[in-house]
């Protein structure tokens, strides 16, 4: 990730052993580096979304559970970290695949070689994570390639929904990788971001994103997806994904499943870039069995922002009182969905897509082993 023209990680460890991450509720404001080096810190930062994203909850959930391993690497304290870190953030199932792998790769060991096997586990699949990425954004750029190739000189225009850039991963993204390959190989590329009320993750995070590597983008209000789309002005979407099921279904931000619909009517592809740890072999239909998180009012009958003394606030929008609907995430049908872009290719959003990558796992909680 680059931020006025350095290299970071979205998470690092510290020489204390700690993970240092970025407190993305300070963003695009201040750039504000916070240390977790306790089970519970990771969980807290987790659920009050100091962190986020699908791939990022894993790392720093993976970091959770060896941190709490240090402090007590019994059985009980691995069952009992485990269930209390699963619990942060319900829908995106990356979370859950890497606490599974942490769990997994230490339970049979001593106690006390735990908490460094855990460490490492965490440190791999941070790295893994990366090169996932890029590779996810490899193939994604092919598809940019083609559509700028059709019409030479002139920008591609992409929208997206949320935040599926680094700051939701440890490096480079899912949905915005192929967009920064497209833009670092010299394509012209323009995002339409949307500013995905009710945490404004478009506003606050991909346009600071964006801004910082210096791709040319236009922040849009959540329903200005199907004007944009019926005037012509999105050639393609690009949005990521917090669990995908066996039959292709896609769970992501609420609302992404407008944008599909009003893609599917202009006939504007819509894609979904992923890595394996997003699937979930354990289900198929999306729409029934997901579990969709439901935050709390606040965050729809407050916005936060910067006020003209500079401090960070939350201003009231609302009557008092006002009852809210807080759904975090909803599920599109792989029947709109043109495409998913994965690490291994891109295949069409079903079963026959994914299984021409990936072998489903005979039993397990239903994250693939590739
Ligand atoms: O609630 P958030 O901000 O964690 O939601 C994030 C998203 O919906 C992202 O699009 C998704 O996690 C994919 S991130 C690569």
């Amino acid at each position: 990730m680059k931020i006025q023209g350095t290299w970071y990680r979205s998470l690092r460890e510290t020489d204390e052993g700690a993970i240092a991450i970025i407190d993305q509720r300070r963003l695009p404001h201040e750039l504000r580096w916070v240390e977790l080096a306790t089970a519970a810190q990771c969980a807290q930062a987790i659920q009050a979304m100091w962190t986020r994203g699908a791939p990022l909850l894993a790392a720093v959930g993976a970091y959770g559970l060896g941190f709490a391993l240090r402090e007590d690497s019994s059985d009980a304290s691995l069952a009992n970290a485990y269930d209390t870190l699963l619990a942060t953030r319900p829908t995106a199932v990356n979370l859950r695949w890497a606490l599974d792998q942490v769990y997994q790769g230490v339970k049979a060991l001593p106690e006390g070689e735990r908490p460094g096997a855990a460490r490492a586990i965490a440190a791999n699949l941070c790295d893994e994570e990366v090169e996932t990425n890029q590779a996810i954004g490899r193939y994604g750029l092919e598809i940019i390639e083609q559509i700028a190739a059709a019409r030479p000189g002139q920008p591609v225009n992409l929208l997206t929904h949320c935040n599926a850039g680094w700051l939701a991963t440890v490096d480079w993204g899912t949905a915005l990788a192929p967009i920064y390959m497209a833009h670092d190989a010299g394509i012209p590329v323009h995002v339409y971001v949307d500013e995905t009320r009710p945490r404004n993750q478009g506003a606050s995070l991909t346009a600071w994103e964006l801004a910082n590597h210096g791709v040319p983008f236009t922040l849009v209000v959540d329903n200005a997806g199907g004007h944009l789309m019926q005037h012509g002005l999105v050639d393609m979407c690009i949005v990521g994904t917090d669990r995908v099921t066996a039959q292709g279904d896609v769970c992501n931000k609420i609302g992404t499943y407008l944008k599909a619909l009003a893609a599917y009517d202009n006939g504007v592809p819509f894609y979904v870039a992923l890595p394996y740890t997003t699937i979930d072999w354990s289900m198929q239909d999306g729409l029934a069995e997901i579990p969709i998180e439901r935050r709390s009012d606040e965050e729809i009958t407050h916005i936060w922002g910067k006020a003209a003394t500079g401090d960070v606030i939350p201003v009231q929008i609302t009557v008092d009182g006002a009852a809210t609907g807080n759904y975090g995430f909803d599920v599109t049908p792989g029947r709109l969905v043109t495409a998913l872009i994965t690490e291994r290719g891109i295949v069409p959003a079903s079963e026959a897509g994914l299984k021409s990558l990936y072998q489903a796992p005979a039993t397990s909680t239903g994250t693939a082993i590739p």
